[in-house]
């Protein structure tokens, strides 16, 4: 086995047994990126898929074999939910991600307006979303709602996406969740920017630390240092903020609660929707 395949299937053994985090030095990180990159299947990438034939190199002066081209996504149709329904078809056997081995099966795209102004991007599906095929519909994606339903917005017209789009695995799992580890967020990276050429949202938020590194490629950067100010993906205005599962875990913390509300109402100002005296005040020391 090569030293690539050592490595990936180490890694792969990692992410299976729970692990979410590895040093790696630079040398490593570029090789792993160039198999993204590369799409190429790994050695360990079995039975789950039916195998990706290679290109052959037919000049009969070489006999090598060379390497498949990265599968490229094409958005097929006329209207943006036409190109988004051709993205989800592409989703469901991409195959840098079912390739890490360290992902399930199941696809679950995103929801919502194809035309938003405002997109939000999470992080991966977990059980509840798994099993019913939409993003954020568990309990975090309650509190997505009530803090979007607060904004003055419905589910309906923003645009809700994941930036990994299958659930990450872990060993005899249950209802447990796992967040996607940068090699599964980067596999399924090249969704998360054709969807938002074609919904061409005005801002992006980012919700939590690992969609927001994700994004950015930042490393290990808590959310608290990056809100608060704009960053920028595909050209579009970004925010980060905490995940509506960090609320839920800290849901009698006002103080928390009043940052992540910061954050939408730096959004709201930068859309020009109209924000009352009571919206202002929410979560506000009395
Ligand atoms: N958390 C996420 O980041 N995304 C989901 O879809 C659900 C929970």
């Amino acid at each position: 086995m090569s030293p690539v395949h050592s490595l990936i299937e180490y890694l792969q053994q990692l992410a299976r047994s729970g692990e979410r985090y590895i040093r790696l030095d630079e040398e490593a990180k570029e090789i792993l990126r160039e198999r993204i990159r590369k799409g190429k299947r790994s050695v360990k990438a079995g039975p789950r898929h039916p195998p990706v034939p290679k290109a052959v190199d037919i000049d009969p002066g070489n006999s090598q074999q060379t390497e498949a081209p990265p599968p490229k996504l094409k958005a097929e149709g006329e209207s943006a939910i036409e190109k988004l329904a051709s993205l989800r078809k592409q989703a469901e056997t991409w195959e840098p991600a079912l390739a890490l081995s360290s992902l399930r099966d199941t696809m679950v795209f995103a929801t919502g307006n194809p035309e938003a102004e405002l997109m939000l991007v999470g992080e991966a599906p977990g059980y509840e979303e798994e099993r019913r095929g939409q993003p954020f519909v568990g309990k975090a994606g309650q509190k997505l709602d009530q803090i979007l339903m607060a904004m003055g917005f419905s589910r309906e017209n923003v645009y809700i996406s994941n930036i990994c789009k299958f659930r990450p695995a872990l060993k005899n799992q249950t209802t447990n969740n796992r967040k996607p580890t940068p090699l599964e967020m980067q596999a399924c990276l090249p969704f998360v920017r054709a969807e938002i050429e074609i919904v061409r949202p005005k801002c992006i938020v980012a919700l939590g630390g690992t969609a927001a590194e994700g994004l950015l490629n930042y490393e290990n950067q808590p959310v608290g240092r990056m809100r608060e100010q704009w960053h920028e993906f595909e050209g579009i205005p970004l925010r980060v903020t905490y995940h509506p599962s960090y609320l839920l875990h800290n849901d009698s913390a006002v103080t928390e609660k009043r940052k992540v509300w910061e954050d939408m109402l730096s959004v709201m100002e930068f859309l020009e929707m109209p924000i009352s005296q009571k919206q202002r005040a929410f979560f506000a020391e009395k």
